[in-house]
């Protein structure tokens, strides 16, 4: 059954697209736009960066050369890598002087009695020991635990979705559109298998990172895996289904999209596009307003739990953040209920200076908002048992952002402002599994699709991707700034005042708006044609407290900026604040994931997602198809006759073995 009969497909990303069309958020709180249009008037273009398209038309292009060489003179720059150039073909590319090697791909074994990867006769049962598909989510935990080992670890890596088109042989085509005309229960169960996420131990030997097959640290976990509910909503009625009465026993995680590691070496997994997988018709208001069912998938042709007519609570198990330990292979993953139910794309935890463990969020849709959690009680040092319990209990909040340059970081608690019986709220546990209805009755700001979020350590400001929203529509902008369809994204800084992350009131300011000068990106003006990116979707930052963004456009690439996705190094600080360079780019059809340093900042782990599928149309080696098993865009990275596109994760190290980037 396609819920969906005249959207337009092709890939996964159209199906999102379609799916999500205007976004699932019918409230009229003020839009993100909408602040930053009031707050970025004339005045308030930052220093050291010039608002390229305005600036443009006042000062003309000589002016504008001046004020580059001004700009680059001004200040030192963080970043010392010879830049890439912007471009797409079929395989990766990195700066001048660094290596980047294949870790793992789709298929390879991760448990030890795991089968070769043969993608012509592939099972449920192989692909629950072999590595899963579409790797986004990469930490990386060093061994022993508790240490700084820069050479030695765990990698959690996420696997978010799976694309049957260039999966399996003879499906052809995204079956969403094709009706899953060639969709059966062995390849269902597949899709199952290859979601969820790998633990892998890896280790640097002569400056190359390989990973071991054998280690008994090594788990899969699938869309099967017996998962535990935590916190408030563990048990509450809306958990209850007919296979786990008890609502705190789930099978699986799924969508895990980006994430985050705790300080106390946990892994934290974020379910994102939960909806896709449940299928079926509901008038149900709350199920609409998380786009449940979204039909994306078929399992529950195969599955009673995936078809919300005959099992309505099931999609409340799903969209949470999920926490792993991965020095435990036997551990149960938990969902925290604690941190609400939403398209969680990441979580970043920091220890405030009072000891709670505070945790931002974002939800990625169109119109949907970035929250923050903290712990009721306190971090312990040397107590891990303890502290694997503080995502259990504390307090959700939802950002709102104001034209005055405050954030207000409001609680969604039950029995306070208009989270109340009256208003037909039943108890907490009701709050978290719709903490989005709940956040839309605050009043929280309407965000451009918040993504990753990440806190600088040295620092303490807060960096949240905003990858794109082409939905707003123009009266939701003013004048001043008109980003109205935002294809491009931007990054926009909290600052805790104080570096106080408990407190209910930030400060928030843009860094980089992204796309070109003429359609409203701002860079400071040192940036290069290169440096300019689209759809800022996950980062990291590296002990120094200097940011790495990457990118997902999507089927939009050519539009949104004419290069491939990938990596750019972005300062922060001082007069080259907002300077972008080009780091690293992926093949045709991929997005860049991970990214994830070591302890010592000399190797960076990212992920290749989707290689061969989004926008490859408009590639002109490629033009006018789409991948298929067959005829894939790009055979990247084994480019073997017969191997389809295989997503991986690569290690980029410095050839002279130094830290990342200088
Ligand atoms: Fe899975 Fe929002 O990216
Ligand atoms: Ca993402
Ligand atoms: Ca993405």
């Amino acid at each position: 059954m396609d819920t969906r009969d005249t959207a337009p497909k092709g890939t996964k990303y159209l199906t999102f697209e379609a799916g999500e069309d205007i976004g699932s958020n019918p409230t009229t709180n003020p839009t993100l736009g909408d602040v930053i249009n009031a707050r970025f008037g004339r005045r308030d273009l930052m220093r050291g960066m010039l608002a390229t398209a305005a600036a443009g038309a006042l000062l003309g292009p000589s002016l504008m050369a001046v004020s580059r060489e001004a700009a680059a003179a001004a200040g030192k720059p963080t970043f010392s890598f010879t830049e890439i150039q912007h471009g797409v073909d079929e395989t990766h590319h990195v700066a001048p002087g660094y290596d980047a090697d294949i870790l793992i791909r789709w298929g390879d074994p991760v448990l030890a009695d795991a089968p070769a990867f043969d993608p012509m006769k592939q099972s449920a049962e192989a692909q629950a020991k072999q590595f899963g598909y579409n790797n986004d989510y990469v930490g990386y935990a060093p061994l022993p635990l508790g240490s700084n080992t820069p050479d030695h670890g765990l990698l959690c890596i996420n696997h978010e979705y799976t694309d049957e088109e260039v999966m399996f042989p003879g499906v052809g085509r995204e079956q969403q559109e094709a009706k899953f005309d060639k969709m059966t229960r062995e390849l269902a169960d597949i899709e199952i298998a290859a979601h969820g996420g790998s633990v892998i131990e890896i280790r640097k030997v002569n400056g190359k990172w390989t990973y071991d097959p054998k280690s008994t640290y090594n788990r899969r976990i699938t869309g099967e895996t017996e998962c535990v509910m935590v916190g408030p909503a563990a048990g509450h009625a809306m958990m209850q289904t007919s296979a786990d009465p008890s609502g705190t026993k789930v099978r699986g995680m799924l969508n895990n999209c980006a994430g985050g590691m705790t300080p106390w070496g946990t892994w934290l997994s974020a379910e994102e596009n939960f909806n896709g997988y449940f299928w079926g018709k509901s008038d149900d208001a709350a199920l609409k307003r998380y786009g449940v069912p979204g039909g994306w998938y078929n399992w529950g042709e195969y599955h009673d739990r995936f078809d919300v007519t005959k099992e309505p609570n099931e999609s409340n198990r799903f969209g949470w953040i999920v926490e792993i330990d991965p020095y435990d292979p036997t551990s149960t993953p938990r969902k925290l209920t604690a941190l609400g139910r939403f398209k969680h794309e990441a979580c970043s935890v920091v220890i405030d200076k009072s000891g709670h463990a505070v945790a931002y969020m974002g939800d990625d849709e169109r119109f949907d908002y970035v929250y923050k959690f903290v712990s009721k009680n306190t971090h312990k040092d040397g107590d891990r048992a303890h502290n694997m319990t503080l995502l259990e209990e504390g307090t959700l909040y939802v950002a709102k952002f104001d034209t005055d340059g405050s954030v207000t970081w409001m609680p969604l608690v039950f029995g306070q402002g208009p989270l109340t019986a009256d208003k037909g709220w039943k108890d907490q546990a009701h709050v978290l599994i719709h903490a989005r209805l709940a956040a839309d009755a605050l009043g929280a700001t309407k965000m451009d699709r918040p993504e990753d979020i990440d806190v600088n350590p040295k620092t303490g400001r807060i960096y949240v991707m905003l990858t794109n929203n082409s939905r707003r529509k123009p009266e939701q902008v003013d004048a001043t700034n008109p980003r109205a369809a935002n294809n491009w994204g931007h990054i926009v800084e909290i600052i805790p005042a104080n570096g106080d992350h408990m407190a209910d009131k930030a400060t928030w300011q843009m860094l980089i708006q992204g796309g070109t000068a003429e359609v409203g990106g701002q860079f400071n003006a040192a940036t290069t044609a290169n440096g300019v990116f689209a759809c800022p979707d996950n980062c990291a930052i590296d002990s120094h407290g200097r940011l790495w963004v990457t990118t997902d456009q999507g089927e939009n690439w050519k539009k949104a900026s004419g290069t491939a996705d990938g990596v750019w190094a972005v300062e922060t600080d001082g007069d080259l604040r907002g300077t972008s360079k080009m780091f690293f780019r992926v093949p045709v059809g991929a997005e860049m994931c991970g990214p994830c340093f070591t302890t010592d900042d000399t190797t960076l782990f990212v992920a290749v997602q989707h290689p061969a599928t989004d926008g490859v149309d408009q590639w002109e080696k490629f033009a006018g198809k789409k991948s298929s098993f067959e005829d894939p865009a790009t055979r990247w990275p084994d480019f073997k006759d017969g191997m389809p596109p295989r997503p991986s994760v690569v290690a980029i190290t410095k050839k002279d073995g130094g830290v990342i980037g200088l």
